[in-house]
């Protein structure tokens, strides 16, 4: 590994339903980070609206990047790089940060760096407060559970920027069920954390829910678990019962967790990683941080919970990597709206 450079690099982040901003010292000292949630917008639609989305990041990308440069107590000329989110996400909201980013980089004379938002998920895990301990950093090669939104799978890390998709998920993403079960079950957006909160007063024994494991292989399958809530859903309403939601997102959420954690323990084991990183959306999710948390075969870094969801100091470690190892992009770079990590 070459020495690196130091280097301040500001991010942008918009590829969903927050507007974010961080400037971020070396890849891991967190100057300043701002993000702006949409949620309360959405909620009314009961998921995102990817018109009102790009809109939204139109009217408040620049407060945003201001204000991040502000708790950072920086300015522009402090600014080493622009990193910005290039893709998977929403193309429409996606466009609002890329430009924003091309922008700064042109007005600045400053490198441009776009950065796949699956790899900023990941980098989260090397993020810490300026100031604060400074955490372990992960050690490759490590096994890697991204669970988002839009995307669930399992990748292998041998070193920085280095991935080999390992498996994936066939059908839904783990946070996609869960926002598909929060609906179910008439549980407000956002899913994940409502199904969470329902699943506290639950038993997570009274439903035996399918597992779907897909031996010989490292992908997911989500939907079936969907499909069981739903009818296990419908046969209430047919006997006109009322629904037992804590119940049932208690043994919906055990059941997810279950697959999730024991097929990346066995991936681990199979590829020998010394280290395990859980990252995404649903790695906010209280029982499977748990589940990671109580076992003592491998150390897993799972990020605190600010750093779980959207936001853009993820991407400024991942730009940061790539600044330092000469993977700049140049200013007629084009949004990937579909992206896989590779
Ligand atoms: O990474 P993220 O913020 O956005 C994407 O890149 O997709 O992930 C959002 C997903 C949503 O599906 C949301 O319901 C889920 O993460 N999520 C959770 C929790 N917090 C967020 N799922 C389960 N438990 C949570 N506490
Ligand atoms: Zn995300």
């Amino acid at each position: 590994m070459p020495i690196l450079p130091s280097a301040r690099i500001l991010a942008i982040e918009t590829s969903c339903d927050e507007t974010a901003c961080a400037i971020l010292e070396n890849g891991r000292a967190l100057l300043g980070s701002t993000v702006a949630s949409q949620m309360d917008i959405h909620a009314r639609y009961g998921g995102v609206f990817p018109e009102v989305a790009s809109r939204q990041h139109v009217l408040s990308i620049i407060p945003v990047v201001e204000e991040a440069l502000s708790k950072s107590h920086l300015t522009l000329n402090d600014i080493d790089a622009i990193a910005v989110t290039r893709g998977p996400g929403l193309a429409g909201s996606l466009v609002v940060g890329m430009n924003a980013a091309k922008g700064l980089a042109l007005g600045m004379s400053l490198p441009l760096i776009g950065v796949n938002h699956l790899e900023g998920h990941l980098y989260s895990a090397w993020v810490h407060n300026a100031g604060e301990s400074v955490p372990e950093e992960p050690q490759f090669p490590l096994m890697v559970l991204l669970v988002s939104g839009g995307h669930t799978e399992l990748d292998l890390m041998t070193d920085h920027l280095t991935y080999k998709r390992l498996g994936s998920t066939l059908d839904d993403a783990a946070g996609e069920a869960f926002d598909k079960v929060a609906r179910l079950l008439a549980l407000p957006y956002p899913g994940g954390p409502s199904v969470q909160r329902a699943a506290e007063d639950g038993d997570p024994m009274r439903f035996n829910f399918p597992r779907a494991w897909l031996e010989g292989t490292w992908d997911f399958s989500f939907s079936g678990i969907k499909t069981a809530v739903l009818r296990e859903t419908k046969a209430y309403e047919t006997k006109g019962r009322s629904l037992p939601v804590p119940d049932l997102a208690a043994s919906f959420q055990a059941a997810v967790v279950d697959v999730l954690f024991n097929k990346t323990m066995r991936a681990a084991r199979e590829f020998k990683a010394k280290e395990i990183i859980v990252a995404g959306g649903v790695s906010a999710n209280r029982a499977l941080r748990q589940a990671f948390q109580n076992q003592k075969e491998f150390k897993v870094h799972i990020p605190p919970l600010w750093l779980c969801t959207d936001n853009a100091a993820m991407i400024a470690a991942a730009g940061y990597y790539r600044f330092a190892l000469g993977h700049t992009s140049p200013l007629d770079m084009d949004v990937q709206p579909t992206w896989p990590l590779r």
